[in-house]
């Protein structure tokens, strides 16, 4: 594993997507949810490579703005467009810092 601190989690705001940038490029999307629980998934939607930050929020799905395809903020699964799945990574708290491996995770497409 190879971690690497990401962002403060003080400031995280809840229910709101927040796009950060790997040390390798990538973008990533952190949700920060009503539970307490952070997600982090791949940050380009895998049918086009549109911003996944750009996307609604509602009833815990994250809608991609660019073709409406759907994708479960629990576990990234694709709900509208269920052949593909949003790629998650590996998190962990250090003190205020979210930490990520990035290096075992690639994003899903169908490009
Ligand atoms: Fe996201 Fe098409 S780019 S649904």
């Amino acid at each position: 594993m190879s971690w690497e601190a990401i962002c403060l989690v003080s400031a995280l705001p809840v229910n709101e997507l927040q796009e950060f940038m790997t040390s390798d490029g990538a973008l990533v999307i952190v949700m920060h949810n009503a539970l307490d629980e952070i997600k982090v998934y791949q940050g380009l939607c895998p049918h086009q490579r549109r911003s996944l930050a750009d996307g609604y929020l509602g009833n815990n799905l994250l809608t991609c703005a660019a073709h409406m395809w759907q994708f479960d903020l629990q576990n990234g699964k694709g709900v509208n467009g269920t052949d593909c799945n949003l790629a998650s990574y590996p998190t962990k708290i250090d003190g205020d810092q979210l930490m990520i491996d990035a290096s075992a995770v690639e994003a899903n497409s169908l490009w």
